[in-house]
């Protein structure tokens, strides 16, 4: 069987890393891709949102089920396409429909959807450019800091927490009236600041039953000891140790299988992945956020634990048999650090040639923002390689990552030197 993966980054070379191991698989494409999928499956030089360019490869090459990797081909309605035409109809997409995708691309609609399903989440209101005033009065009912949100995607920086109210008023003005963060600012919600410890938990599902995939948590920051501005993610662990199993009871009881619910009840048809923000407030649970897709570079640690064939869970989703399937997790722990360009998330440079992936042992690499230029890897995005390793305990697995790293080299190479800073003694 034929499958077409969309997306460029690390997850999707995650994704490719592990459907390549199924048996089923005949052969892989990957629309853009990297040079890391380049390796171990087709390139196909195509832009996920380009739906017609997406129709086309799909018939070109016999695809029989497309995977979606990043969240704005699913929220432009990728699947949707598929469904509204003749020719593609029967081909599966592992990835909700733009009614479902719409738990990302609207946080006044997840936040709705969290309310009425009685999903435990932080209190909120919404306001626009004609509630202004009052989203001004609402900022002064709440204590500091402050958590506003541009309602629709904004490449990941639409959320900003404020200490001082008079702050959070003049942001809520940019953000409504000054088009901020553009139209996905035009709504704001403005929500209480939950306490804890964050962590993800994602979920697979073919609309009715669900499989618990492992839990991660990534470092967004920059800088170490989670300090300076907010990138993509600079590495991930999983498990995560503060997640035990009473705690994750919590949450499938309390979070996950009312969400399951709460779609079916609204009619929503969702087969696909849910990866679920969430804060431990002292053992209680509450959703930060829901995306419709994998997280990146908690990709790339998910799924090398996972030691059932990804595409056969793949299968269950797409004919709504996932109950019947097998599922098993190593007890092995997985980390994941990610080597960025100098000067990312701000301006970098591209095109630096990347030595030392020739003679990895002990870890994955999975390639992010990489391309290849006259037969040889170089870098093309701010993030650039994961390095994930697993072993026994967090340390291990974090020594292993390190130790791969000492031997790959690009100009201006960065990357975070404490990635589990916290969780280890
Ligand atoms: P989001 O895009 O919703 O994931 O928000 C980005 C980050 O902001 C989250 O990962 C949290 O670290 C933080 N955050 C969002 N909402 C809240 C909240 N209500 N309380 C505390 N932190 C939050
Ligand atoms: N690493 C966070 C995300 O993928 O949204």
């Amino acid at each position: 069987m034929n499958i077409l993966i969309l997306g460029s980054g690390g997850r999707e070379h995650a994704f490719t890393y592990k459907l390549v191991q199924s048996k089923k698989v005949t052969q892989i494409f990957v629309a853009p891709g990297n040079a890391g999928t380049q390796e171990i499956a087709t390139n196909i030089n195509i832009n996920p949102t380009d739906f017609e360019a997406i129709k086309n490869a799909v018939l070109r090459h016999q695809i029989s089920m497309v995977i979606v990797g990043p969240e704005a081909p699913l929220v432009a309605g990728v699947h949707d396409f598929f469904l509204a035409d003749e020719e593609l109809k029967n081909i599966p997409v592992i990835g909700p429909k733009k009614d479902g995708a719409i738990l990302e691309g609207s946080k006044d609609f997840s936040k709705e959807f969290m309310i009425k399903h009685g999903i435990p989440t932080a209190k909120y209101k919404s306001f626009t450019q004609e509630s202004l005033e009052e989203g001004k009065l609402f900022l002064e009912t709440l204590n500091p800091p402050y958590v506003l949100k541009a309602d629709g995607l904004a490449a990941g920086k639409g959320v900003l927490i404020l200490d001082a109210l008079d702050e959070a008023k003049a942001e809520l003005e940019e953000m409504v009236s000054n088009q901020k963060f553009g139209n996905a600012s035009s709504t704001v919600v403005i929500e209480e600041f939950l306490k804890g410890i964050e962590l993800s938990v994602f979920v697979l599902t073919d609309g009715k039953s669900y499989k618990i995939l492992p839990s991660a948590k990534d470092y967004k920051r920059i800088g170490e000891g989670d300090q300076g501005l907010n990138t993509g993610g600079m590495g991930a662990i999983s498990p995560v140790p503060f997640a035990d199993q009473a705690f994750l009871n919590k949450v499938e009881e309390l979070v996950v299988k009312p969400t399951i619910l709460g779609l079916q009840k609204d009619g929503i048809d969702y087969r696909g992945f849910i990866f679920i923000g969430l804060m431990n407030d002292n053992g209680a649970p509450s959703v930060v956020e829901y995306n419709v897709r994998m997280g990146d570079p908690e990709t790339e640690v998910v799924l090398p634990r996972i030691e059932s064939d990804l595409f056969d869970l793949f299968e269950g989703v797409a004919h709504q048999n996932l109950h019947e399937k097998e599922f098993s997790v190593t007890d092995n722990i997985a980390t994941t650090v990610m080597l960025v360009s100098g000067g990312y998330p701000e301006a970098y440079e591209k095109g630096k040639l990347i030595s030392g992936l020739k003679t990895i042992k002990n870890s994955i690499v999975f390639h992010a923002g990489t391309s290849i230029k006259n037969n040889t890897v170089v870098t093309n995005g701010g993030r650039v390689i994961a390095v994930t390793s697993l072993a026994y305990s967090i340390q291990e697995a974090l020594d292993m990552s390190y130790k791969t790293i000492g031997g790959i080299y690009f100009e201006k190479m960065n990357y975070r030197k404490d990635i589990g800073f916290d969780l280890v003694d």
